[in-house]
């Protein structure tokens, strides 16, 4: 079945894009962060901080592998270290098209400072930390993507018109 994947890191607006995206296409939205939160029934920091990362990340290969099973047509917003984990990559690329939205760290810094919610920027320094993983992170983004699309500066408004018109091809105007 084919989805539409987006990817990318913390902040890029995958969530926000990811439900404009569906409703304009008329199809679910399924969240990585929200099934697995659903699934745990305990917020992702709290997976974070009682179980630790690692657990969370085969909750993530887990999660990936369920929805290898979703049949019907969706927008899946991944989790922003989902194609971290090698064996995920190959399932995301099965789920449909992926579509990287990028963002320089000013873009992710800017969007992320006052949220408390991401457990990996609740650091000293998460300019720094967002500087880092972002380069280390970036290559495999680009490797996975069908599509990039560059989000500085941009509303969520027009990536999701970006996306419809230049990426799928699609002529809604509503
Ligand atoms: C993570 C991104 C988060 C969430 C978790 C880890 C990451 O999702 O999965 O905090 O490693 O980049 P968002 O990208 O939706 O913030």
């Amino acid at each position: 079945m084919k989805h539409i994947i987006l990817m990318g890191f913390m902040g890029c607006g995958k969530s926000t894009v990811g439900y404009k995206l569906s409703n304009k296409l008329r199809k679910t939205l399924l969240d990585t962060d929200s099934l697995i939160e659903q699934k745990e029934g305990i917020s992702i920091s709290d997976i974070f901080a009682t179980k630790g990362e690692e657990y969370f990340r085969e909750l993530e290969v887990s999660c990936l592998k369920e929805l290898k099973n979703e049949s019907e047509s969706s927008v899946i917003s991944l989790g922003g270290g989902t194609p971290l984990r090698e064996v995920n990559r190959p399932l995301i690329k099965e789920l449909g098209t992926v579509i990287y939205l990028k963002a320089t760290p000013k873009t992710i810094y800017e969007r992320t400072k006052n949220n408390t919610k991401r457990p990996l920027l609740q650091c000293e320094n998460p300019k720094e930390r967002i500087e880092q993983l972002l380069e280390q992170r970036n290559p495999v983004y680009e490797s996975l993507a069908d599509a990039v699309v560059c989000v500085d500066g941009k509303q969520s408004y027009e990536v999701v018109n970006y996306i419809l018109k230049e990426v799928l091809h699609e002529n809604i105007s509503n």
